[in-house]
């Protein structure tokens, strides 16, 4: 039985999801119903997963796994701004580890930490896939930023304050 608690909206764009594999298969849909849960909520929290297993018949811990095992879904609330540095080792010989301290400092955070007016989550990341690019790191799960001196990152965070400030 579906959970009371998942809206008619939410449960209608999980049944778009699960349409699209065979019904035997259904927890194939599972990443996507935890990226709509996260779309809608800002997070994925421990009941959530619970939901989205139930949905899909699936044990609560192998959709725990999948929550944990990508770094795109937040367990927690993050800031508007989630800023996630590459620190894997291709990176680390490149400033990568450089560049979180950098924004540590100038955020006045640790990384793992959000800012207290709410804007920035600061977080290390696996490889993002543009090693030769490093420093690099990604906001908000999309926007890739290469290259990123002190100087870049410092133009990308007073930018951001800026912008928020208008
Ligand atoms: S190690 Fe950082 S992008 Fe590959």
């Amino acid at each position: 039985m579906t959970s009371p608690m998942i809206s008619e909206q939410t449960k209608a764009r999980f049944d778009r999801e699960v349409a699209k594999y065979p019904a035997d298969q259904k927890q194939s849909a599972v990443m996507a119903c935890l990226t709509i849960v996260q779309q809608e909520q800002g997070f994925v929290s421990a009941q959530s997963e619970q939901l989205v297993a139930d949905y899909l018949g699936m044990a609560p811990i192998a959709v725990h796994e999948v929550t944990t095992f990508y770094n795109m879904y937040n367990q927690q609330a993050v800031g508007k701004y989630k800023l996630n540095v590459c620190t894997n080792l291709p990176c680390q010989l490149r400033d990568g580890a450089k560049a979180l301290k950098h924004l540590e400092h100038k955020l006045g955070i640790a990384m793992g930490e959000t800012t207290a007016d709410g804007l920035f989550t600061l977080q290390q990341s696996e490889c993002l896939g543009a090693c030769a690019d490093s420093p690099v790191m990604l906001v908000n799960d999309v926007t890739m930023c290469s290259f990123m001196s002190n100087e870049k990152l410092d133009q990308l965070i007073d930018g951001l304050k800026s912008a928020e400030a208008k």
